[in-house]
């Protein structure tokens, strides 16, 4: 296997725990508590979310598997990890494409999921200044409009939030990325419990009313347009196609047991995503508002709730900070790809490497906190830049990315050596091939073709 112009010696995750809690960082954000509640409520609520949790284990799982198996392999960055892999099992360099779209893929998201990880650490300051107390629909609805008119102050958050992230990641894999995860994972957990305990209590019997909206089976609302967006949320929840897990493998030790941590990242995941739920729905059904409510669910729908019942106000810090703690485990990652990119192949530490590649992708960031407002009428394609910067990441270079990961581990290394090291029974071998040959391939360009539509 070539090594290149590799300089270092590899850093490594000091425990298989410390390693399931940064992979499930990253895989538990906005995607969580901001977007599968939201998509959920839109589209007819346990349609989609008993999908979406076929299609975690069915799909997710099996593409995090080979994401981290291939990045074990190449003990590299995504890029040269993919043309060292490929070589090694006999095929073309050009593989390194894989790895190049999926670098790109997760520097460009993080332009824009900086911005948002901005509005959640700015609605902490709001909630505590009381500023939702006795809201009606249309004030909210005024503070979220004059919050993205707000040039300065929506530049101020994506700066604090981008200097957390650049934080974090500059003190390296051990000491940032594992360290930050230790500690604000368990916080999340805690967190979490206590807002969906407050919202059983606060919300009596409409807890069970969100409960049955969301896991009663409601077959006939399942329509294409659910499934496809199950499959592709069930992609960016676990962080997949961006070349992040497998920089995240890059760091893993032959001893992990790479089938069982993906089950158990698989399960927090959707854990923290069913618990988001149900947090959210009861205050939402409690105040008579819309579940359907989009993207404003959180920031604008949730606020009224807060606002308006006893306890509001704690429980409304509480859940942003919470908001922010889980975008924060994920932006790490996000920026981890190019951190490890620059690291190995320029002369820059780790340190001039995260302060260079944040410094850009935050000016990327100030072009999305534009199309808010002064930019709105800058468009591409019929796209404001932050539509078009999600477009391009989640719809294409995402399934672009995890199509070319699957078809690599699939059909072009060698299946005898993966199954010694997933360690599965001829059985177990049967299923997983017919899932990662044929069953995730054609999956994955629908949703690549459902994205041109
Ligand atoms: N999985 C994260 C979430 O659900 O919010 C978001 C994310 C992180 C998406 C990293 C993509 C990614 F590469």
């Amino acid at each position: 296997m070539s090594t290149g112009t590799m300089k270092k010696s590899h850093s490594q995750w000091s425990s298989r725990m410390g390693f399931m809690l940064a992979a499930a960082g990253s895989a538990v954000g906005l995607g969580n508590i901001w977007k599968f509640p939201y998509m959920a409520g839109e589209m007819g609520g346990s349609a989609f979310v008993l999908t979406y949790l076929l299609f975690m284990f069915m799909i997710g799982l099996p593409i995090l598997v080979l994401e981290w198996l291939i990045g074990r392999r190449g003990q590299k960055n995504p890029i040269h990890t993919m043309e060292d892999v490929a070589v090694s099992e006999g095929r073309s360099k050009s593989w390194r494409w894989v790895g190049i779209i999926g670098v790109l893929g997760s520097f460009l998201i993080l332009s824009f999921y900086s911005v948002i990880g901005g509005w959640a650490t700015d609605y902490i300051a709001l909630a505590a200044k009381g500023s939702f107390e006795g809201v009606t629909g249309e004030k909210t609805d005024q503070i979220f409009t004059d919050f993205l008119s707000n040039v300065n102050s929506l530049l101020t958050w994506h700066t604090v939030f981008m200097f957390a992230t650049a934080f974090i990641v500059a003190l390296g894999v051990g000491a940032g990325l594992e360290r930050g995860c230790k500690i604000m994972m368990p916080g999340l957990g805690i967190l979490l419990l206590v807002l969906v305990g407050y919202a059983a209590y606060a919300s009596g019997p409409y807890f069970w009313v969100a409960c049955k909206f969301l896991f009663s089976p409601n077959w006939l609302a399942l329509n294409s347009t659910a499934i496809l967006a199950a499959l592709g949320h069930a992609f960016f929840s676990l962080s997949l196609g961006m070349g992040i897990m497998m920089a995240y493998g890059s760091y893993l030790g032959q001893d992990v047991n790479l089938l069982s941590t993906a089950r158990t990242v698989v399960i927090l995941d959707v854990v923290v995503a069913v618990l988001s739920g149900l947090a959210i729905f009861p205050l939402v059904f409690a105040n008579g508002l819309q579940a359907g409510a989009g993207p404003g669910l959180i920031f604008v729908t949730l606020p009224i709730a807060f606002g308006n019942m006893t306890g509001g106000l704690v429980l409304g810090i509480l859940f942003f900070i919470f908001l922010t703690f889980a975008a924060l485990t994920s932006s790490i990652s996000l920026l981890e790809p190019t951190v490890e990119l620059l690291e190995e192949r320029t002369p820059m530490g780790r340190k001039t490497a995260t302060v260079v590649s944040s410094i850009i992708i935050w000016a990327l960031g100030i072009a999305c906190i534009l199309s808010f407002n002064q930019w709105a009428d800058v468009k591409l394609f019929d796209k404001n830049i932050f539509d078009l910067l999600d477009y391009l990441t989640s719809k294409i270079m995402l399934p672009v990315t995890g199509l070319g990961t699957i078809i690599f581990g699939a059909w072009m290394m060698n299946q005898k050596h993966i199954r010694n090291e997933l360690n599965l029974s001829s059985s177990w071998f049967g299923i997983w091939s017919i899932l990662t040959r044929f069953v995730i391939p054609v999956a994955v360009v629908t949703i690549l073709i459902y994205g041109f539509l």
